[in-house]
């Protein structure tokens, strides 16, 4: 059973806090040497069988100079946030590669050291929806106020800021591709936020756009967003291979979700909530041995329902993928 965490490179480690500093993670990512060393540390640590690029999801739109900060502990903030037709003019096209060269050679140096161990690096890029919303919000929101707003209050407007945001996902996505990723991820955290209904009016066609544009490179392309147990049929049909879960949706369930969409997606990803990477290993252990059991082995990526947690400590991760390697699914669910 494969096995990688979301966000499993960054601060739970020490050996990452060792070369973190305390600049912004913006400008980590532009310097090659440690962002492809940053990807390759849990993989030597964990002995997980992905390794994900150290970049973020807005890079590109801090690229192209809409004025990003990433701030520790609280995340995504701008200083100019996005209210009307004229921000359009400050969201430019992506110039792959040049915008974006840092990552693209992260991924080189990478794959180079990855490739001896037959280990795939995983691309990734923002969906328009969750980076819509910070750029919106002007930072992170736990109630989607002005972006729900903008979204009814001018849909065509709203319409327009997706389709460049899932252009540009679509354009930085197929350079991490060109640049040797085996896979890619959407990350669409937030889009949970939404109901059925607005997420199939305004939000499923440009996630659509961003797969339908990257098929043909024939690498699995996995969509992901949390708290979107409500939406997972919706976005299944969304021309994923993958369908990442968070914990509260049972992998059975997803499972079906997926088996029942018309060239839906053939696996799932998840799901165990990191919470339990936190706690005792009883606890850990046996709610893993329960994600596995619900995975059932075929078509399932071991993995958490979100990031890992910055407590969480990395010897519990370590056991957690040897106990992941060494169970066989079709006895557990037997046994
Ligand atoms: O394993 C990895 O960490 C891979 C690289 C990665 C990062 N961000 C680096 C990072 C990935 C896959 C992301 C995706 C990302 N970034 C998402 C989607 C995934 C999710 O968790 O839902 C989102 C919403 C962001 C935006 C963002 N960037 C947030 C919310 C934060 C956290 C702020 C904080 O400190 O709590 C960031 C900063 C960030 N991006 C860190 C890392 C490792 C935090 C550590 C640091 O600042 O060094």
């Amino acid at each position: 059973m494969p096995a990688w965490f979301m966000r499993q490179a960054g601060r739970s480690l020490p050996e990452y806090r060792a070369i973190r500093g305390s600049g912004s993670i913006l400008d980590l990512v532009k310097e090659p040497e440690a962002a492809a060393e940053i990807t390759l540390q849990p993989v030597r640590r964990y002995g997980v069988d992905a390794a994900i690029i150290y970049s973020d999801i807005m890079v590109p739109v801090a690229a192209v100079g809409f004025g990003i900060e990433v701030t520790q502990g609280r995340g995504p903030v701008v200083a100019e946030p996005f209210t009307r037709e004229a921000d359009l003019a400050r969201l430019r096209p992506l110039e792959a590669p040049s915008d974006v060269a840092f990552t693209l050679e992260a991924i080189k140096m990478a794959v180079a050291e990855l490739e001896s161990a037959g280990v795939p690096l995983i691309g990734f890029a923002g969906a328009p929806f969750t980076v819509a919303s910070y750029l919106v919000e002007g930072g992170p929101s736990s109630t989607y106020v002005k972006t729900k707003t903008l979204m009814w209050d001018d849909p065509p407007l709203f319409g327009r800021l997706l389709a460049v945001l899932a252009q540009m996902a679509l354009d930085f996505a197929r350079a991490q591709v060109g640049a040797g990723a085996a896979a890619v991820q959407l990350f669409d955290s937030w889009t949970g936020a939404l109901s059925p209904g607005e997420y199939e009016r305004f939000v499923l066609p440009h996630t659509r756009s961003v797969m339908e544009g990257l098929a043909d490179l024939g690498v699995p392309l996995i969509h992901f967003g949390v708290g979107a147990s409500h939406l997972m049929k919706l976005m299944a049909g969304c021309g994923c291979d993958v369908l990442g879960v968070d914990w509260r949706m049972p992998l059975g369930n997803a499972k079906a979700v997926a088996a029942s969409t018309p060239g839906g997606p053939q696996a799932v990803q998840g799901n165990l909530d990191p919470v339990y990477c936190i706690a005792p290993w009883k606890v850990l252990s046996d709610r893993a041995l329960a994600v596995l059991r619900e995975g059932g082995g075929i078509g399932h990526v071991f993995n958490l329902g979100h990031g890992v947690l910055p407590g969480t400590d990395p010897g519990m991760l370590s056991r957690l993928v040897e106990l992941v390697h060494s169970t066989d699914p079709a006895v557990l669910a037997h046994g």
